[in-house]
């Protein structure tokens, strides 16, 4: 199993930086994937994800760092869900209550609420950690009535809210290849009421705003994602490493959103934002 810890240090008594470049190293030493760290001004942390159970990475990380007791202390951080994937090569996955499936086909059993999906050079046929929180977590409070799907590369996230109910979808993306490769697979599926769109569009708001980019993209994006959200919408965002949801947060917190929910599924952060 994943375990992530999170390591924090008292930056009081040393050099802050230098203990988190120091502890970073300790914790790519033991085997963490992708540590890395924030300073806050008076504690910094380092980020490891273990592939272990939690008590046994808990016990190496203290044992890592048991020549300075005092300076270190580690703690888990909550993964709140985990996800069967399954494989879509061999079967259809379904993921907030939407079965996804590769062209071809379709296996013998298959609900109504299914969504055949071309990859074509886009992003996003359900299988990675990011894509399938945000399935899983819009499927959550009802279908919206509108949707804004920011980055939408193969369109999977705004056409599966049109399979659940919702009446309008406007997918963006910056990659004329997803936005062609977006409109096929709408296309495919006969759900045309997803308009797709380079740029998001101005003056119109939405009851679902999903954004499955990169952190720094969402962090940039925050404004416009924040002018777009109707006063009582969702904001999810996705696509953010296990040590970068500290600058969404604050992006967010800066726009009036509050994080009204959050869940880690390996490595990967989706959160959730109202105002
Ligand atoms: C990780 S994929 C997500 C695809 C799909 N929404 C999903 O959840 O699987 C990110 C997509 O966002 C697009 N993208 C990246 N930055 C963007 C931005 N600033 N505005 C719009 N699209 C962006 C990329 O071209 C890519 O297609």
């Amino acid at each position: 199993m994943t375990t992530v810890l999170r390591v924090v240090f008292d930056a009081s008594a040393r050099d802050a930086d230098l203990t988190a470049v120091a502890a970073t190293e300790r914790l790519s030493h033991l085997g963490a994937e992708a540590t890395d760290v924030d300073v806050d001004g008076t504690t910094c942390s380092a980020y490891g994800l273990f592939d272990a159970e939690p008590d046994d990475a808990l016990e190496t990380a203290r044992n890592a760092f048991a020549d300075d007791p005092a300076a270190y202390s580690a703690r888990r951080l909550p993964i709140a869900r985990r996800f069967d994937l399954g494989d879509l090569r061999r079967r259809p996955v379904t993921l907030g209550g939407v079965e996804i499936l590769a062209p071809g086909p379709p296996p013998a059993g298959c609900g109504a609420s299914r969504l055949v999906i071309e990859q074509g050079g886009a992003f996003g046929v359900g299988l990675h950690p990011t894509t399938a929180m945000m399935l899983v977590l819009a499927a959550e409070g009802g279908p919206p009535d509108t949707v804004l799907d920011v980055g939408t590369g193969t369109g999977i996230l705004a056409l599966a809210a049109l399979v659940r109910g919702a009446h309008r979808a406007v997918g963006t993306d910056i990659a004329p290849a997803a936005r062609v490769c977006a409109r096929g697979n709408a296309a495919r599926n006969g759900l045309d009421r997803l308009v797709v769109r380079e740029t998001i569009p101005a003056g119109e708001r939405f009851d679902l705003v999903l954004a499955n980019v990169r952190a720094a993209a969402i962090v940039a994006l925050m404004p416009a994602l924040d002018a777009t959200l109707d006063d009582r919408g969702r904001l999810l965002v996705s696509g953010i490493r296990f040590y970068e949801h500290g600058p969404v947060e604050a992006a967010a917190a800066h726009r009036g959103l509050s994080g009204v929910g959050r869940v880690l599924h390996d490595g990967w952060w989706c959160l959730e934002f109202a105002r």
